[in-house]
């Protein structure tokens, strides 16, 4: 088990590569089930979430070769093995094996998911979408249980927009009989991709993007090769990183117009941001002014982004009212801010900051993914040392982020822990 220390005050100048998306990846990896032979997916960042996942589809029988950032998948010989426990309650996104494998198999036993501790997180309109294509679902001892003699298209209006409720309701359908219709479907980018894939294996489907897809079963999904987009809360994150300590930054292999949202915002708090056709350019601005931010489904300011903007703020002159109406309790990076000397309140949904205060390098703990960003922006434009644990959310999203904040020049490594460490982490 390792920690992470970030040495505040130094400029970032360079450039740094985006990698693949991960809530793209942990998406598109199951969705390979659903092919009768092998799938190639190029750019999968190196992440532990990928990880599982890879492992999950081997666990079920299936064979995945990697070569460098390319993987083979091949599903020919893959079952409806149950995956009651283990390696799914690592992870949200393994609830992507319900649907996939309701597809391909008309049945399926999957652990409750596991994920980020940001509140209440329910799949009750994933199971909605499932029960509407013909499927007898049950919660049996934390695992659910699908079963379907056969899936029939249907007309799913969610209740809730949710990515992960669209893009599984999707998997499911793409081999069902005849014609379905996700009416308030989510609009992420990375829905597009999952369509995108599964479009290229043979499926029929018009409208991801907006919010009715329409989707039209097809008997057999073949193999294909398929090109990951660009990880747009990666880059989202060094472009905050650069706004928070940055001389010049190019953020390279990025979709722009995937963070309008945050680009208007930081460009409101006085950012310059230049944008090319796949770049980013931050350069310093001498004031920051504070902004009020309501997360929103896309393309509304994204969640995802909440914690790590919350850090800048701190930065900022004035006071910025932050309300994440998607996730109302995403606020645990905040007791560890303050510990950090940022006059934050928190008030129902949303944190108050005040400022601009001077950070401070401290011992703090990353609670889930985002928030482990949130104290790397931080721990950058701190005075003194931050040391962070809690790293295994930080790898389970960020490709090679201690590389690649070295490269731009952050003075930032990681130590393994001790055993008393260790021991006293596990108690705390
Ligand atoms: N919701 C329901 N019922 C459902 C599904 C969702 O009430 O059946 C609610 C959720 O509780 C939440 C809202 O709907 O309040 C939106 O949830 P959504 O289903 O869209 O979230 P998700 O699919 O579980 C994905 C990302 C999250 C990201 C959210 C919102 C993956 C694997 N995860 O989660 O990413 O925050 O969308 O954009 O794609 C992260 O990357 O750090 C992360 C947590």
């Amino acid at each position: 088990m390792q920690k992470l220390f970030v040495q505040g005050g130094t400029p970032l100048n360079g450039k740094v590569r985006v990698s693949g998306a991960k809530n793209s990846a942990v998406a598109l990896l199951p969705a390979t089930i659903l092919a009768d032979s092998k799938v190639i997916i190029e750019g999968l960042p190196d992440i532990s979430d990928v990880e599982t996942l890879e492992a999950l589809l081997e666990e079920i029988g299936g064979t995945v070769e990697k070569n460098g950032q390319t993987v083979h998948i091949d599903p020919s010989r893959m079952t409806a093995m149950p995956l009651p426990n283990g390696k799914v309650k690592k992870l949200r996104a393994s609830y992507y094996f319900m649907g996939a494998m309701l597809g391909r198999f008309k049945k399926a036993v999957i652990g409750l998911p596991g994920g980020c501790h940001l509140g209440p997180r329910p799949i009750d309109q994933h199971i909605k979408g499932f029960e509407a294509l013909g499927a007898k679902v049950t919660n049996e001892q934390g695992a659910i249980y699908l079963r379907a003699d056969e899936l029939k298209g249907a007309r799913i209006y969610l209740d809730v927009v949710s990515v992960g409720a669209t893009i599984n309701i999707m998997l499911a359908a793409v081999k069902a009989t005849g014609k379905t219709v996700i009416e308030n479907a989510a609009r992420e980018p990375e829905i597009i991709d999952v369509a995108t894939l599964l479009t290229s294996m043979g499926a029929k489907i018009k409208g991801a993007g907006t919010d009715v897809i329409r989707i039209e079963g097809v008997d057999q999904l073949t193999g294909c090769m398929h090109t990951i987009i660009p990880d747009r809360i990666e880059a989202g994150t060094y472009t905050i990183m650069a706004a928070a300590q940055g001389e010049k930054v190019l953020i390279d292999n990025v979709i722009p117009q995937h963070l309008e949202s945050l680009l208007a915002k930081l460009r409101e708090m006085g950012v310059n941001i230049e944008e090319g056709e796949e770049q980013l350019l931050i350069t310093p601005s001498k004031k920051l002014t504070s902004v009020d931010i309501k997360t929103l489904v896309y393309p509304g300011f994204p969640t995802d982004l909440q914690q790590p903007l919350t850090s800048l703020l701190t930065k900022a002159e004035g006071t910025a009212v932050v309300t994440d109406t998607i996730y109302s309790a995403r606020f645990k990076h905040i007791d560890e801010l303050r510990r950090m000397n940022a006059q934050i309140k928190v008030e129902g949904s949303s944190a108050i900051i005040s400022g601009p205060v001077k950070l401070q390098g401290a011992k703090v703990n990353a609670s889930d993914l985002r928030a482990g960003a949130a104290l790397i922006v931080a721990g950058l434009i701190a005075d003194g040392v931050t040391e962070i644990t809690g790293l295994e959310h930080i790898d389970r999203g960020y490709e090679q982020l201690t590389e690649k904040l070295t490269n731009l020049g952050a003075v930032i490594w990681r130590e393994e822990m001790t055993e008393q460490e260790i021991e006293q982490f596990q108690n705390s």
